[in-house]
């Protein structure tokens, strides 16, 4: 997802761009640029690739001074990467900018423009709007820009310069996030909060149809629609700089799994009040949530398996239906959803496209909305009818570890919270299970001391084309995870398997040597996946079992165990997952991959 960055202020705003944009290089990215006004006109220096390009480019060309300017990252959507389809793109003389999202009718603007004699240089839907833009522009920047909102549809956001306007700054926003950092006589735009923490760490959230015009001596705020002043409270970051750091660790993602410990604990301890849940601080009561008929969880990606969890423990602990769905697909698939059921949207960025998309649809049909979401005051967490955040922390890498952990304690803790609420488990049961909760950091701390011996594991899969994951229960919901992270970071296919599903076809699939990485936590299910295991054993596969270290004992089914401290089987999850995802991270390290950074993703997928 692309990333914008803009200043005004008596830095060297080259130096303040590339920075912030650093900052914003674990959204994903394929190329970069910014743009600088220099003596009343505005240079635009862009390159195709990493940043380092661009510095180096910026290095050779002569690095243009001034002390206003924007900056972007990349995320190809139209137009493949290249330097001329980077941004800053320039419409006419007097027009700059930088785009985040998509403008979905950019095709007909751009015939409408070409008829009127103008001209394109590059594939981009951004060179459009820019061409839009200046065909707008008198002289007045929020009259140029409200015209040009009138016109276009998509969900995206802007930073705009104006060439006779040398001192100032324009954003607007459609949907894609875009905050408004206030500093001491300068001010900044971004796409996200880490990009300004080294200068300040007080920003306003701009919402959906605001422009914001930012100069040396301040910043304003405007409707985009009627053109008036817009008051705005000014938000802290609860981050620091060295929070977004990588402390020492290799990588963001090794730091952040390293960091689920402490993110449980910020995340339970202040929901447990005398050793029960308490959602009270999230507007959650066991009233307002003892009825529901039906209960959804929809999410994208790794939320998406979180929800899975969810799903295993509210229905076993409250016994009502829970239905988990992948967001893209959940909102075409035309739902049986409505007055009396509950969905629950599970983000960590709290911006993904298709997330909010199906917490919409399933507003309008009159479900009530639960969103469990890391990034404080996010689209997903503000337009929620209750809110529960994780306490994470800026998770940078795009393989989510940390945020999958505190969402899964976060499932626990309203399973929990429903099933006493309808009578379902006693007191007492539930809290023996909010306890074990509370006990999951220090269980974790032991796990994650024995990272050695995921590293020997992910040293057998490096040379595998392709491996299975299986599972049964919520070992199979683990499965899933577990097969996504080595994907997404080691670029080893895999694929998940319901574990009682295999005989059914993909076991064909198993060769000799096969990796199978097995997961059986779940003692209830022990004999079952047993016998699963045996199934690939018998046909040459070279088997992983990720289990509770009383399953550890038959040497006949393991070619290699990673043993767990045992714990009640339905929070066995929270462990599991841990040399999961350390088995994925070792792979991707010793394939030498970009492991904070994949290839082709992006951190927050804020477009469908
Ligand atoms: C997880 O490792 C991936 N980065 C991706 O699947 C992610 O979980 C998904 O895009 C959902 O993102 P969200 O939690 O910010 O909505």
């Amino acid at each position: 997802m692309c990333g914008i960055v803009g200043y005004v202020g008596k830095r060297d705003c080259a130096a303040v761009l590339l920075d912030g944009l650093s900052k914003l290089e674990y959204r994903g990215y394929d190329s970069a640029g910014i743009a600088v006004v220099v003596n009343n006109a505005v240079e635009v220096i862009k390159a195709q690739g990493k940043l380092a390009n661009l510095a180096d480019k910026m290095n050779s060309v002569g690095r243009p001074q001034g002390t206003v300017g924007i900056g972007h990252t990349r995320w190809a959507t139209h137009g493949e990467p290249s330097d001329v389809n980077s941004h800053p793109h320039r419409g006419g003389e007097k027009v700059t900018l930088v785009h985040n999202g998509i403008i979905e009718n950019y095709k007909e603007i751009k015939e409408q423009l070409i008829a009127k004699g103008r001209t394109f240089v590059s594939d981009t839907d951004t060179e459009v709007v820019a061409q839009l833009l200046d065909s707008h522009y008198t002289g007045d920047p929020l009259s140029a820009i409200a015209a040009t909102m009138a016109e276009v549809r998509g969900s995206f956001a802007l930073g705009i310069l104006f060439s006779d306007r040398p001192d100032c700054v324009y954003a607007v926003r459609r949907e894609s996030p875009l905050i408004v950092g206030a500093g001491e006589g300068e001010s900044f735009i971004a796409s996200d909060v880490p990009a300004i923490l080294k200068y300040t760490k007080q920003y306003y959230l701009l919402e959906h149809g605001e422009i914001a015009e930012l100069d040396r001596n301040g910043i304003r705020f405007y409707d985009e629609k009627t053109g008036k002043p817009v008051e705005k409270a000014l938000q802290t970051a609860d981050w620091d700089m060295e929070a977004a750091e990588k402390q020492g660790y290799d990588h963001f993602m090794l730091k952040e799994i390293n960091e689920q410990p402490d993110a449980i604990k910020k995340t339970v301890l202040p929901r447990v009040e005398n050793g029960l849940p308490d959602l009270s601080e999230c507007g959650i009561t066991k009233e307002n949530i003892r009825d529901f008929r039906n209960i959804f969880i929809v999410a994208c990606g790794t939320a998406m398996h979180a929800g899975m969890v969810g799903k295993y423990v509210i229905e076993k602990l409250a016994r009502v239906p829970v239905i988990v769905d992948i967001a893209s697909e959940f909102r075409y698939r035309d739902p049986l959803i409505g007055e009396g059921d509950l969905i629950i949207i599970i983000s960590q960025s709290g911006e993904t496209a298709d997330s909010l998309a199906a917490m919409r649809l399933a507003k309008e049909r009159g479900a009530k909305t639960l969103a469990v979401v890391n990034a404080k005051g996010s689209s997903i967490a503000r337009e929620a009818d209750m809110l529960i955040y994780t306490h994470a922390g800026p998770e940078i890498a795009v393989a989510s570890t940390k945020a999958y952990m505190v969402q899964i304690a976060v499932m626990y803790l309203f399973a929990f919270e429903l099933a006493l609420s309808k009578g379902k488990i006693t007191e007492e049961e539930c809290r023996r299970l909010t306890g074990l909760l509370l006990d999951m950091p220090a269980r974790i701390d032991t796990v994650l001391a024995r990272s050695a011996e995921t590293q020997e594991i992910a040293k057998k899969l490096t040379e595998t084309e392709s491996l299975l994951y299986i599972g049964r229960g919520l070992d199979y919901a683990l499965s899933m995870e577990g097969s996504l992270k080595l994907k997404e970071i080691s670029y080893i296919h895999s694929e998940a398997y319901a574990a009682g599903e295999l005989k059914h076809g993909t076991i064909s699939l198993i060769y000799d040597g096969m990796p199978v990485i097995a997961v059986d936590t779940q003692r209830a299910l022990h004999e079952k996946t047993v016998s699963n295991i045996k199934e690939c054993k018998a046909r040459g596969a070279m088997t992983v079992l990720v289990c509770g270290e009383s399953a550890c004992t038959d040497s006949e089914i393991a070619d290699c165990c990673f043993p767990l401290p045992e714990t009640d089987d339905l929070l066995m999850p929270m462990l599991a997952v841990v040399p999961l995802q350390l088995i994925a991270y070792y792979a991707a390290v010793l394939r030498g991959n970009d492991v904070d950074k994949p290839r082709n993703l992006a951190k927050s997928v804020t477009v469908e």
